[in-house]
């Protein structure tokens, strides 16, 4: 099981969260890089990954627009997205949905919420990523 952490952060929640799903799966770690000019978009080359953890934090009641951007210009097929987001106070029931519309060709499921106030357990999450696709 070949693994990816893609996230976007401004202030270092995501990030933070990034890291610690990246050392816990050994998980190659890919932060979207905010570019001035959003016709150079360089996106990560997804073909050697099987399962992509996504991660974003949520602005504006929704998923950042560079995010959306990002996503949608890489080619998702044959791979399985777990998204993680992050969020100060409302919690988040459209994140799978959202992300099996931009991301195409992938396969959406599982995702982690993570709030100020409200979060999904960490280790529960764990053990159903561990058990789904790291058990043969
Ligand atoms: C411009 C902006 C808009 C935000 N909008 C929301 C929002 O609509 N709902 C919410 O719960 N949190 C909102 N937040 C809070 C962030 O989602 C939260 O702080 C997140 O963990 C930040 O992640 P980061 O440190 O990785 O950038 C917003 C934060 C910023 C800076």
């Amino acid at each position: 099981m070949k693994a990816l952490v893609l996230y976007y952060s401004r202030t270092g929640t995501t990030e933070k969260l990034a890291r610690r799903i990246s050392k816990q799966f050994n998980a190659d770690l890919v932060k979207m890089n905010q570019q001035n000019d959003q016709y150079v978009l360089k996106t990560v080359d997804l073909s050697d990954y099987d399962l992509v953890f996504v991660g974003f934090p949520m602005m504006f009641r929704g998923m950042p627009d560079y995010v959306m951007h990002y996503l949608s210009s890489c080619d998702f097929r044959g791979v399985t997205v777990v998204p993680f987001a992050t969020f100060a106070i409302a919690g988040l029931d459209w994140v799978d949905r959202v992300l099996s519309e931009v991301c195409h060709g992938a396969n959406v499921e599982l995702s982690y919420n993570h709030g100020v106030l409200k979060r999904d357990d960490w280790y529960k999450w764990l053990y159903e990523v561990n058990r789904r696709y790291y058990t043969d």
